[in-house]
Protein backbone atom coordinates (compact mmCIF):
# COMPACT_ATOMS: atom_id res chain seq x y z
CA UNK A 1 0.00 0.00 0.00
CA UNK A 2 0.72 3.29 -1.18
CA UNK A 3 2.15 5.75 1.99
CA UNK A 4 0.03 8.04 1.17
CA UNK A 5 -2.50 5.77 2.28
CA UNK A 6 -1.45 4.46 5.56
CA UNK A 7 -3.80 4.85 8.47
CA UNK A 8 -3.71 7.26 11.31
CA UNK A 9 -6.15 5.64 13.50
CA UNK A 10 -4.70 2.89 16.03
CA UNK A 11 -6.20 -0.20 15.90
CA UNK A 12 -7.01 -0.83 19.92
CA UNK A 13 -6.72 -4.14 21.49
CA UNK A 14 -7.54 -5.84 24.42
CA UNK A 15 -5.67 -8.79 26.19
CA UNK A 16 -7.15 -11.70 28.17
CA UNK A 17 -3.67 -13.52 29.33
CA UNK A 18 -0.71 -11.47 30.61
CA UNK A 19 1.61 -14.36 29.55
CA UNK A 20 4.02 -14.85 27.66
CA UNK A 21 3.06 -14.87 24.29
CA UNK A 22 1.57 -11.45 25.43
CA UNK A 23 5.08 -10.28 26.44
CA UNK A 24 6.79 -11.05 23.30
CA UNK A 25 3.43 -9.21 21.54
CA UNK A 26 4.04 -5.70 23.99
CA UNK A 27 7.80 -5.80 23.65
CA UNK A 28 7.40 -6.30 19.79
CA UNK A 29 5.39 -3.32 19.58
CA UNK A 30 7.78 -0.58 20.79
CA UNK A 31 10.96 -2.69 19.15
CA UNK A 32 9.69 -2.40 16.00
CA UNK A 33 7.54 1.18 16.61
CA UNK A 34 9.69 3.42 14.11
CA UNK A 35 10.02 0.56 11.54
CA UNK A 36 7.92 1.58 8.34
CA UNK A 37 10.10 0.11 5.51
CA UNK A 38 8.57 -2.23 3.20
CA UNK A 39 9.93 -4.90 4.48
CA UNK A 40 10.94 -5.44 8.36
CA UNK A 41 12.84 -8.52 9.11
CA UNK A 42 11.38 -10.20 11.59
CA UNK A 43 7.76 -9.68 10.43
CA UNK A 44 5.64 -11.46 7.55
CA UNK A 45 4.24 -8.31 5.88
CA UNK A 46 5.34 -4.69 7.01
CA UNK A 47 2.11 -3.41 6.06
CA UNK A 48 -1.47 -4.69 6.22
CA UNK A 49 -3.93 -3.12 4.54
CA UNK A 50 -1.81 0.71 4.93
CA UNK A 51 -1.31 -0.60 8.51
CA UNK A 52 2.27 -0.96 9.85
CA UNK A 53 2.72 -3.29 13.52
CA UNK A 54 2.97 0.36 15.20
CA UNK A 55 -0.43 1.05 14.61
CA UNK A 56 -1.29 -1.02 16.82
CA UNK A 57 -2.13 0.24 20.58
CA UNK A 58 -3.22 -1.71 23.97
CA UNK A 59 -5.54 -0.33 25.56
CA UNK A 60 -6.63 -3.03 28.38
CA UNK A 61 -5.45 -6.25 30.08
CA UNK A 62 -7.28 -8.73 32.23
CA UNK A 63 -5.52 -11.39 33.94
CA UNK A 64 -5.96 -13.41 37.43
CA UNK A 65 -2.87 -13.26 38.67
CA UNK A 66 -1.68 -11.55 41.65
CA UNK A 67 1.81 -10.81 40.24
CA UNK A 68 0.22 -8.68 37.56
CA UNK A 69 -3.60 -7.96 38.79
CA UNK A 70 -2.88 -3.66 39.38
CA UNK A 71 0.38 -3.43 37.92
CA UNK A 72 0.55 -1.78 35.22
CA UNK A 73 1.26 -3.87 31.62
CA UNK A 74 4.99 -2.37 31.63
CA UNK A 75 5.94 -4.08 34.95
CA UNK A 76 3.15 -7.06 34.57
CA UNK A 77 4.82 -8.55 31.32
CA UNK A 78 8.05 -9.19 32.89
CA UNK A 79 6.13 -10.18 36.36
CA UNK A 80 6.61 -14.28 37.17
CA UNK A 81 5.79 -16.98 36.23
CA UNK A 82 6.80 -15.16 32.61
CA UNK A 83 9.77 -16.68 31.45
CA UNK A 84 9.92 -14.98 27.85
CA UNK A 85 13.14 -13.54 26.17
CA UNK A 86 13.69 -9.57 27.43
CA UNK A 87 14.81 -8.20 23.33
CA UNK A 88 13.05 -4.81 24.59
CA UNK A 89 13.46 -4.32 28.52
CA UNK A 90 12.01 -0.53 28.21
CA UNK A 91 8.29 -0.77 27.23
CA UNK A 92 5.34 1.94 28.11
CA UNK A 93 3.21 1.44 31.07
CA UNK A 94 0.46 0.66 29.26
CA UNK A 95 -2.90 0.01 30.92
CA UNK A 96 -3.22 -1.26 34.74
CA UNK A 97 -3.58 -5.07 34.24
CA UNK A 98 -7.16 -5.68 35.55
CA UNK A 99 -8.86 -8.82 37.30
CA UNK A 100 -10.46 -11.25 35.04
CA UNK A 101 -12.97 -14.12 35.66
CA UNK A 102 -10.96 -17.22 36.59
CA UNK A 103 -13.97 -19.69 35.41
CA UNK A 104 -11.46 -22.60 33.71
CA UNK A 105 -8.49 -21.18 33.57
CA UNK A 106 -6.49 -21.89 36.26
CA UNK A 107 -5.83 -25.90 37.13
CA UNK A 108 -5.32 -26.83 40.64
CA UNK A 109 -2.22 -28.31 39.32
CA UNK A 110 -1.14 -25.05 38.53
CA UNK A 111 -1.27 -23.88 41.52
CA UNK A 112 0.17 -26.34 43.53
CA UNK A 113 3.19 -25.55 41.54
CA UNK A 114 6.15 -23.54 42.64
CA UNK A 115 5.52 -19.96 42.60
CA UNK A 116 7.70 -18.88 39.79
CA UNK A 117 6.72 -21.97 37.81
CA UNK A 118 2.95 -21.42 38.45
CA UNK A 119 -0.01 -19.46 39.00
CA UNK A 120 -1.38 -17.38 41.97
CA UNK A 121 -4.48 -15.82 42.11
CA UNK A 122 -5.49 -12.33 42.97
CA UNK A 123 -8.31 -11.97 45.23
CA UNK A 124 -9.15 -9.05 43.24
CA UNK A 125 -13.20 -8.11 42.37
CA UNK A 126 -13.65 -9.07 38.76
CA UNK A 127 -13.62 -6.37 36.45
CA UNK A 128 -16.89 -5.50 34.04
CA UNK A 129 -15.61 -6.84 30.49
CA UNK A 130 -18.19 -5.62 28.54
CA UNK A 131 -17.76 -2.26 29.85
CA UNK A 132 -14.06 -2.03 29.78
CA UNK A 133 -13.87 -3.26 26.34
CA UNK A 134 -17.07 -0.57 25.50
CA UNK A 135 -15.08 2.18 27.31
CA UNK A 136 -11.74 1.65 26.01
CA UNK A 137 -13.19 1.29 22.72
CA UNK A 138 -11.41 -2.00 21.63
CA UNK A 139 -11.97 -3.14 18.34
CA UNK A 140 -9.92 -6.55 19.00
CA UNK A 141 -10.19 -9.04 21.67
CA UNK A 142 -7.44 -11.65 21.90
CA UNK A 143 -7.78 -14.78 23.90
CA UNK A 144 -4.06 -15.99 25.35
CA UNK A 145 -5.62 -18.40 28.10
CA UNK A 146 -3.87 -21.53 29.27
CA UNK A 147 -5.18 -24.48 27.04
CA UNK A 148 -7.96 -26.21 28.48
CA UNK A 149 -9.75 -23.06 29.42
CA UNK A 150 -13.28 -23.98 27.82
CA UNK A 151 -15.61 -21.88 29.79
CA UNK A 152 -13.18 -18.71 30.33
CA UNK A 153 -12.70 -18.56 26.47
CA UNK A 154 -16.28 -18.73 25.92
CA UNK A 155 -17.08 -16.47 28.56
CA UNK A 156 -14.21 -13.69 27.15
CA UNK A 157 -15.78 -14.64 23.72
CA UNK A 158 -19.12 -13.83 24.74
CA UNK A 159 -18.35 -10.43 25.84
CA UNK A 160 -17.06 -9.58 22.73
CA UNK A 161 -19.94 -9.86 20.95
CA UNK A 162 -21.97 -8.12 24.00
CA UNK A 163 -19.33 -5.19 23.52
CA UNK A 164 -19.22 -5.20 19.64
CA UNK A 165 -15.62 -6.41 19.28
CA UNK A 166 -13.73 -8.70 16.90
CA UNK A 167 -11.91 -11.80 18.61
CA UNK A 168 -8.46 -13.30 18.24
CA UNK A 169 -8.75 -16.90 19.54
CA UNK A 170 -5.53 -17.81 19.91
CA UNK A 171 -5.75 -21.03 21.92
CA UNK A 172 -7.32 -24.43 21.36
CA UNK A 173 -10.54 -24.29 22.47
CA UNK A 174 -12.87 -23.85 19.32
CA UNK A 175 -14.49 -21.51 18.60
CA UNK A 176 -14.11 -19.66 14.78
CA UNK A 177 -13.63 -23.38 14.03
CA UNK A 178 -17.27 -24.18 15.56
CA UNK A 179 -20.14 -23.03 13.14
CA UNK A 180 -22.21 -22.72 16.44
CA UNK A 181 -19.34 -19.29 17.73
CA UNK A 182 -19.24 -18.33 14.21
CA UNK A 183 -22.91 -17.60 14.13
CA UNK A 184 -22.78 -15.47 17.00
CA UNK A 185 -20.17 -13.24 15.16
CA UNK A 186 -21.77 -13.33 12.42
CA UNK A 187 -25.09 -12.02 13.76
CA UNK A 188 -23.45 -9.32 15.70
CA UNK A 189 -21.64 -8.42 12.42
CA UNK A 190 -18.15 -9.16 13.71
CA UNK A 191 -15.37 -10.89 12.48
CA UNK A 192 -13.36 -13.37 13.71
CA UNK A 193 -9.83 -15.45 13.75
CA UNK A 194 -9.02 -18.78 15.34
CA UNK A 195 -8.41 -21.02 16.66
CA UNK A 196 -4.84 -22.28 18.57
CA UNK A 197 -1.85 -19.78 16.82
CA UNK A 198 0.15 -21.21 13.92
CA UNK A 199 3.24 -19.71 14.90
CA UNK A 200 5.62 -18.09 12.12
CA UNK A 201 8.22 -20.73 11.88
CA UNK A 202 7.29 -23.49 14.07
CA UNK A 203 6.61 -27.34 14.11
CA UNK A 204 2.40 -26.61 12.87
CA UNK A 205 4.19 -25.01 9.38
CA UNK A 206 7.38 -26.69 9.41
CA UNK A 207 5.10 -30.11 9.54
CA UNK A 208 2.66 -28.99 7.12
CA UNK A 209 5.64 -28.31 4.67
CA UNK A 210 7.09 -31.28 4.94
CA UNK A 211 3.64 -32.91 4.53
CA UNK A 212 2.87 -30.85 1.42
CA UNK A 213 6.59 -31.37 0.40
CA UNK A 214 6.20 -35.57 -0.01
CA UNK A 215 2.45 -35.26 -1.71
CA UNK A 216 3.48 -32.84 -3.84
CA UNK A 217 6.45 -34.90 -5.07
CA UNK A 218 4.54 -38.26 -5.55
CA UNK A 219 5.51 -40.04 -2.30
CA UNK A 220 3.24 -41.95 0.41
CA UNK A 221 3.76 -40.69 3.64
CA UNK A 222 3.20 -43.40 6.07
CA UNK A 223 4.58 -42.20 9.30
CA UNK A 224 4.35 -38.19 10.49
CA UNK A 225 5.89 -37.57 14.39
CA UNK A 226 6.08 -34.05 15.48
CA UNK A 227 7.25 -34.37 19.64
CA UNK A 228 7.10 -31.11 21.83
CA UNK A 229 9.32 -30.08 24.61
CA UNK A 230 9.45 -27.00 26.02
CA UNK A 231 9.89 -24.61 29.61
CA UNK A 232 7.42 -22.07 29.97
CA UNK A 233 3.42 -22.21 31.78
CA UNK A 234 2.44 -23.35 28.50
CA UNK A 235 4.17 -26.69 28.60
CA UNK A 236 3.62 -27.16 33.00
CA UNK A 237 -0.31 -26.39 32.37
CA UNK A 238 -0.05 -28.76 29.65
CA UNK A 239 1.49 -31.77 31.81
CA UNK A 240 -2.40 -32.36 32.72
CA UNK A 241 -4.08 -34.45 30.21
CA UNK A 242 -7.40 -33.67 30.09
CA UNK A 243 -6.06 -30.14 29.22
CA UNK A 244 -3.88 -31.00 26.58
CA UNK A 245 -6.12 -33.36 24.94
CA UNK A 246 -7.51 -30.28 22.70
CA UNK A 247 -3.75 -29.05 21.89
CA UNK A 248 -2.59 -32.48 20.69
CA UNK A 249 -5.92 -32.45 18.69
CA UNK A 250 -5.37 -29.10 16.85
CA UNK A 251 -1.51 -29.63 15.86
CA UNK A 252 -2.70 -32.74 14.23
CA UNK A 253 -5.33 -31.25 12.41
CA UNK A 254 -1.98 -29.21 10.77
CA UNK A 255 -1.34 -32.32 9.51
CA UNK A 256 -4.04 -34.28 8.78
CA UNK A 257 -5.82 -31.45 6.94
CA UNK A 258 -2.71 -32.35 4.13
CA UNK A 259 -4.42 -35.68 3.40
CA UNK A 260 -8.01 -34.53 3.77
CA UNK A 261 -7.70 -31.79 1.09
CA UNK A 262 -6.16 -34.14 -1.51
CA UNK A 263 -8.53 -37.13 -0.70
CA UNK A 264 -5.73 -38.83 0.87
CA UNK A 265 -6.36 -41.27 3.97
CA UNK A 266 -4.45 -41.03 7.32
CA UNK A 267 -3.15 -44.74 8.15
CA UNK A 268 -3.75 -45.66 11.54
CA UNK A 269 -1.33 -44.99 14.12
CA UNK A 270 0.74 -43.12 11.32
CA UNK A 271 0.58 -39.80 12.95
CA UNK A 272 1.20 -38.13 16.42
CA UNK A 273 1.84 -34.22 17.34
CA UNK A 274 1.46 -32.89 20.37
CA UNK A 275 3.05 -31.34 23.32
CA UNK A 276 5.30 -34.18 24.71
CA UNK A 277 7.12 -32.67 27.95
CA UNK A 278 8.33 -29.87 30.15
CA UNK A 279 11.17 -29.51 30.83
CA UNK A 280 11.67 -25.98 33.17
CA UNK A 281 15.30 -25.66 33.01
CA UNK A 282 14.52 -24.50 28.68
CA UNK A 283 12.27 -21.70 29.91
CA UNK A 284 10.76 -20.64 26.51
CA UNK A 285 12.63 -22.53 24.27
CA UNK A 286 11.30 -24.91 22.58
CA UNK A 287 12.35 -27.85 20.77
CA UNK A 288 10.22 -29.94 18.10
CA UNK A 289 12.14 -33.11 16.64
CA UNK A 290 10.15 -34.75 13.69
CA UNK A 291 10.45 -37.95 12.04
CA UNK A 292 8.76 -38.58 8.47
CA UNK A 293 8.52 -42.02 7.18
CA UNK A 294 8.04 -41.76 3.11
CA UNK A 295 7.82 -44.03 0.30
CA UNK A 296 8.65 -42.97 -3.26
CA UNK A 297 9.11 -44.83 -6.54
CA UNK A 298 9.21 -48.63 -6.65
CA UNK A 299 7.98 -48.13 -2.76
CA UNK A 300 11.63 -47.10 -1.95
CA UNK A 301 12.19 -45.72 2.03
CA UNK A 302 12.81 -42.14 2.39
CA UNK A 303 12.86 -40.90 6.06
CA UNK A 304 13.54 -37.17 7.57
CA UNK A 305 14.51 -36.63 10.90
CA UNK A 306 14.66 -32.73 11.92
CA UNK A 307 14.73 -30.89 14.44
CA UNK A 308 13.50 -27.16 15.28
CA UNK A 309 14.70 -24.71 17.90
CA UNK A 310 12.80 -22.17 18.67
CA UNK A 311 11.64 -19.03 21.11
CA UNK A 312 7.75 -19.80 21.89
CA UNK A 313 6.65 -16.63 22.37
CA UNK A 314 8.11 -14.15 20.38
CA UNK A 315 7.47 -16.99 17.36
CA UNK A 316 3.91 -16.29 18.15
CA UNK A 317 4.18 -12.66 18.29
CA UNK A 318 4.34 -11.92 14.52
CA UNK A 319 1.84 -14.03 13.27
CA UNK A 320 -0.37 -12.34 16.13
CA UNK A 321 1.00 -8.64 14.44
CA UNK A 322 -0.50 -9.60 11.63
CA UNK A 323 -3.80 -11.47 12.72
CA UNK A 324 -4.49 -8.51 14.26
CA UNK A 325 -4.24 -6.06 11.30
CA UNK A 326 -5.95 -8.88 8.90
CA UNK A 327 -8.82 -8.74 11.83
CA UNK A 328 -9.26 -4.84 11.16
CA UNK A 329 -9.02 -4.11 7.36
CA UNK A 330 -11.53 -6.97 7.34
CA UNK A 331 -14.12 -4.52 9.85
CA UNK A 332 -13.50 -2.37 7.49
CA UNK A 333 -14.66 -3.99 4.72
CA UNK A 334 -17.55 -5.33 6.37
CA UNK A 335 -16.52 -8.79 6.39
CA UNK A 336 -17.98 -11.07 9.12
CA UNK A 337 -17.40 -14.48 10.78
CA UNK A 338 -14.05 -16.45 10.98
CA UNK A 339 -11.80 -14.96 8.17
CA UNK A 340 -10.81 -18.32 6.28
CA UNK A 341 -7.74 -17.33 4.82
CA UNK A 342 -6.07 -15.29 7.96
CA UNK A 343 -6.91 -18.38 10.13
CA UNK A 344 -5.77 -21.05 7.46
CA UNK A 345 -2.83 -18.65 7.55
CA UNK A 346 -1.95 -17.84 11.19
CA UNK A 347 -3.99 -20.70 13.50
CA UNK A 348 -3.26 -24.14 13.48
CA UNK A 349 -7.45 -25.25 13.36
CA UNK A 350 -9.01 -22.94 11.21
CA UNK A 351 -12.45 -23.69 9.93
CA UNK A 352 -11.50 -24.13 6.72
CA UNK A 353 -7.69 -25.72 6.53
CA UNK A 354 -6.05 -24.46 3.10
CA UNK A 355 -2.78 -25.27 1.24
CA UNK A 356 0.28 -23.03 2.35
CA UNK A 357 0.12 -21.07 -1.12
CA UNK A 358 -3.75 -20.53 -1.07
CA UNK A 359 -4.32 -19.23 2.46
CA UNK A 360 -0.86 -16.86 1.38
CA UNK A 361 -2.47 -15.69 -1.12
CA UNK A 362 -6.17 -15.16 0.45
CA UNK A 363 -3.88 -13.22 3.16
CA UNK A 364 -1.97 -11.17 0.29
CA UNK A 365 -5.42 -10.16 -1.05
CA UNK A 366 -6.77 -9.30 1.91
CA UNK A 367 -3.52 -7.06 2.80
CA UNK A 368 -4.20 -5.03 -0.67
CA UNK A 369 -7.63 -4.31 0.78
CA UNK A 370 -9.28 -6.47 -2.31
CA UNK A 371 -11.75 -9.54 -1.51
CA UNK A 372 -11.29 -12.93 -2.38
CA UNK A 373 -13.81 -14.74 -3.61
CA UNK A 374 -14.28 -16.53 -0.14
CA UNK A 375 -14.20 -13.22 1.38
CA UNK A 376 -17.23 -11.87 -0.80
CA UNK A 377 -19.36 -14.78 0.90
CA UNK A 378 -18.96 -13.03 4.05
CA UNK A 379 -19.82 -9.78 3.37
CA UNK A 380 -22.70 -8.04 5.94
N1 LIG B 1 4.07 -20.15 20.29
C1 LIG B 1 3.26 -20.14 21.33
O1 LIG B 1 3.69 -19.80 22.39
C2 LIG B 1 1.83 -20.55 21.17
C3 LIG B 1 1.41 -21.10 19.95
C4 LIG B 1 0.08 -21.48 19.82
C5 LIG B 1 -0.83 -21.31 20.86
N2 LIG B 1 -0.38 -20.78 22.05
C6 LIG B 1 -1.35 -20.65 23.13
O2 LIG B 1 -1.46 -19.31 23.59
C7 LIG B 1 -1.92 -19.33 24.95
C8 LIG B 1 -1.08 -18.38 25.76
O3 LIG B 1 0.23 -18.88 25.84
P1 LIG B 1 1.27 -18.25 26.89
O4 LIG B 1 2.57 -18.91 26.63
O5 LIG B 1 1.18 -16.78 26.88
O6 LIG B 1 0.64 -18.81 28.27
P2 LIG B 1 0.98 -18.33 29.75
O7 LIG B 1 0.73 -19.51 30.63
O8 LIG B 1 2.33 -17.70 29.80
O9 LIG B 1 -0.10 -17.19 30.03
C9 LIG B 1 -1.45 -17.41 30.34
C10 LIG B 1 -1.92 -16.23 31.19
O10 LIG B 1 -3.34 -16.33 31.37
C11 LIG B 1 -3.63 -15.91 32.71
N3 LIG B 1 -4.96 -16.41 33.05
C12 LIG B 1 -5.33 -17.64 33.49
N4 LIG B 1 -6.66 -17.70 33.64
C13 LIG B 1 -7.15 -16.48 33.32
C14 LIG B 1 -8.47 -15.94 33.27
N5 LIG B 1 -9.53 -16.69 33.56
N6 LIG B 1 -8.64 -14.66 32.87
C15 LIG B 1 -7.55 -13.89 32.54
N7 LIG B 1 -6.28 -14.36 32.56
C16 LIG B 1 -6.08 -15.65 32.94
C17 LIG B 1 -2.47 -16.47 33.52
O11 LIG B 1 -2.34 -15.85 34.78
C18 LIG B 1 -1.30 -16.18 32.59
O12 LIG B 1 -0.77 -14.89 32.83
C19 LIG B 1 -1.84 -20.79 25.41
O13 LIG B 1 -3.10 -21.39 25.37
C20 LIG B 1 -0.94 -21.42 24.35
O14 LIG B 1 -1.14 -22.82 24.16
C21 LIG B 1 0.91 -20.39 22.21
Amino acid sequence: MDKQNHITDKIKVAIVGCGNCFSSLYQGLEYYKNADAEHIPGIMWADIGGYCPRDIEVVAVFDVDKRKVGKSTGEAIFAEPNVARIFQPDVPAGPVVQMGHVLDGVSDYMLEQPAELGFRLATAKPADVVHVLKACKADILINYLPVGSQKATEFYAQAAIDAGVAFLNCIPVFIASNPEWEQKFIDAGLPLVGDDMRSQLGASVLSQILQELAFDRGLAVDFHQQLNIGGNTDFNNMMVQTRLASKKKSKENVIRAQNDIRGIPVPEHSLFAGPSTYLPYLKDNKVAYFNLRLRGFGDAPVTIDAKLSVQDSENSAGVVIDAIRYLQVARELGVVGALRGPSAWTQKTPPEQMMYAAAKQECEALAHRQLSASVRKQLK
